[in-house]
């Protein structure tokens, strides 16, 4: 397995653009880069390729590689960034994955979407998020774009803007996810679309406990996963609990810093 992951260097708070960023509270920046270095190393243990993006001084966002691209099978899906403050780095992400040889599509402008932050793959079907920051409109796009089913699915709560926070796919038949951070007719979908669910309590889940990366049997996730331990056990899963409180201020957790790069390749 391959991650892409982008070291935080120029990372912190200078904007708001989601309920959990604060300018006024402050970030720790060595402690940032301690629970950084706690994240590669695991994924190091786990036997992931990592892949490291270069950070640009001024985008302190672009340590959530996973709102680069949707990926899959050598092609992304490049982002459009609703927000300006994180549009200047589209033309970054462009860059590291036409590097590392993806064909890489865009969207027309007016288009927002936020790459995997937005975009799961449950198997081969994408599921997409919609309502805060990736546009309805880019799902069937995105879909065409890289061949593939698309599902959408509509966000409730502004606290999970992007997808990637209240669902999180473990396996080709199992989703992680909080049901009341979804619309009640797209939690309904997840149930009717998915084999086998894991419900989140929504306090579980604003601990940044779905915003997971699962790795073979091991779901690494944030420290509020550990009140997941035992049915993720049940299904099977080993549960790995890091802190990340720093990147939490900004809205993220353990899998907004992670882009999966061979997703459609095993
Ligand atoms: N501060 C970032 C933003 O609001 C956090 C992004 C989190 N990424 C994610 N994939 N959920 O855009």
């Amino acid at each position: 397995m391959a991650i892409l992951m982008c070291r935080p260097e120029y990372f912190g708070v200078e904007y708001e653009i989601n309920p959990w960023m604060h300018v006024s509270v402050k970030v720790d920046h060595t402690l940032a880069d301690t629970q950084w270095r706690t994240l590669y190393a695991a994924y190091q243990r786990l036997g992931v390729d990592i892949e490291l993006a270069e950070p640009h001084a001024g985008l302190p966002d672009m340590v959530f590689s996973a709102n680069a691209a949707a990926v899959w099978d050598g092609a992304a899906v490049l982002s459009n960034f609703r927000h300006p403050e994180r549009q200047g780095e589209e033309g970054y992400w462009r860059r590291e994955l036409e590097r590392r040889g993806f064909t890489v599509h865009a969207l027309p402008k007016e288009v927002a979407f936020e790459g995997a932050g937005d975009a799961l793959f449950v198997g081969d079907r994408l599921f997409c998020g919609y309502g805060f920051r990736t546009d309805r409109d880019a799902h069937a796009r995105v879909g065409r774009l890289l061949g593939v089913d698309v599902v959408s699915i509509e966000l409730a709560d502004p606290r999970f803007y992007h997808l990637d926070t209240c669902f999180c796919p473990l396996n080709d038949r199992t989703v992680l996810y909080a049901p009341d951070a979804l619309t009640s007719a797209s939690a309904r979908l997840v149930r009717q679309l998915v084999p086998h669910v894991i419900e989140v309590p929504l306090d579980v889940a604003a601990g940044f406990a779905c915003n997971a990366m699962p790795v073979d049997g091991c779901v690494v996730s944030s420290l509020a996963a550990g009140r997941l331990e035992a049915p993720l056990a049940d299904a099977g899963f080993d549960t790995l609990e890091l802190p990340m409180s720093e990147f939490m201020k900004s809205g993220g957790g353990v899998r907004c810093l992670s882009l999966p790069l061979d997703m459609g390749r095993s």
